[in-house]
């Protein structure tokens, strides 16, 4: 889509390149040249055309192409094949297949906007163009299903690791995988695994995080509970330096929980949750349940201790904290 030429053109951003030299280093017509450049145009690259000189690529807009995203990204794999699209139902949905058809591990799915992007519980997740990120990461881990919430849990410790390193605030995560700054979600988790009894075939790993959505844009249902980290940081935000971030600090929490284990990941976990002692109402499985949340263990589920004091494990839910 216009890659090539987006390369050609950064290779001396100071100088035109004519239409003739391009056709001929990418043995294309010279319309072809002219369509893509058009192309390239409409999606806000803004390129100057002069007849005698040629093209000159003046500024890029800040999509997530694998163009933009690959000469910045200084990961070692996670990220290595980037799948960029303006819009999908679902990124999660489109990794599912690609996963099915045998994308690899660290390949990462991104869409600029999506339709029916995916929630916890069913819900949807609201995801307007070009303002935030969407994006799926494919996974192949070689353990057994029953400890593929520990991902879930290295997710939420990566995403909370990237937002602190890009904006210096201090986020904290709320059971199971909600990312809150002020007490206000700015990122959600969904994650989705393929697996046989004792072994997974791969794991979806479904990240949102709001960027440069402005208040009034959110639902007036979520207005009071959501935020963005240009909301909090006020100032946009650069979502290709952003996701820069956050696919470094997945790559690093992947390979340390591959090489480490569990305990590692759990602590970074419980460090940032902070829910031990604390009072909360759990919503699951349509029943609300009052108590002190006691731990979260190692497959991830909440411990919690009711008011006549039995303890429930709890695996999937809301927690409201009460106050
Ligand atoms: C939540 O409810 O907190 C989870 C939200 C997860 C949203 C992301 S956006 C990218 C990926 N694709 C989806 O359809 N959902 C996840």
């Amino acid at each position: 889509m216009g890659d090539e030429i987006l390369q050609l053109l950064r290779e001396d951003p100071s100088t035109f390149l004519s239409g003739e030299e391009i056709s001929r280093r990418l043995k294309i017509s010279r319309t072809a040249v002219w369509k893509k450049i058009q192309r390239l145009r409409t999606l806000g690259y803004e390129i100057e055309a002069s007849t005698r000189s040629g093209y000159r690529l003046i500024r890029s807009p800040d999509l997530l192409t694998s163009s933009e995203i690959k000469p910045i990204l200084g990961t070692k794999w996670m990220g290595s094949i980037i799948h960029h699209f303006h819009v999908l139902d679902s990124t999660n949905s489109k990794a599912y297949q690609l996963a099915i058809d045998g994308a690899g591990e660290g390949e990462v799915v991104i869409s600029e906007s999506q339709e029916m992007g995916k929630g916890r519980l069913g819900r949807q997740w609201f995801s307007p163009l070009l303002l935030n990120l969407y994006l799926s990461v494919i996974l192949r881990p070689s353990i057994s299903p029953h400890q593929a919430s520990l991902i879930t849990l290295m997710a939420a410790v990566a995403v909370a690791d990237a937002i602190q390193e890009f904006s210096g605030l201090l986020p904290s995560i709320k059971w199971p995988n909600d990312i809150l700054l002020r007490d206000r979600k700015v990122a959600g988790l969904l994650n989705e695994i393929q697996s046989e009894t004792d072994r997974i075939h791969f794991v979806i790993l479904g990240i949102g995080v709001n960027l440069n959505i402005d208040e009034k844009t959110f639902s007036k249902e979520i207005q009071a509970t959501a935020t963005s980290l240009k909301i909090e940081m006020g100032q946009t935000i650069s979502r290709k330096v952003f996701l820069q971030s956050l696919l470094q600090q997945l790559e690093k929490w992947y390979s340390l929980f591959l090489e480490e284990g569990n305990a590692v990941i759990l602590k970074a976990w419980k460090d940032r949750a902070q829910i031990k002692g604390r009072r909360v109402n759990v919503t699951s499985f349509g029943e609300t349940l009052v108590g002190t949340a006691i731990d979260v263990d190692s497959d991830g589920a909440l411990i919690l201790e009711t008011e006549d004091g039995k303890r429930i494990r709890v695996v999937a839910g809301d927690v409201q904290y009460k106050r």
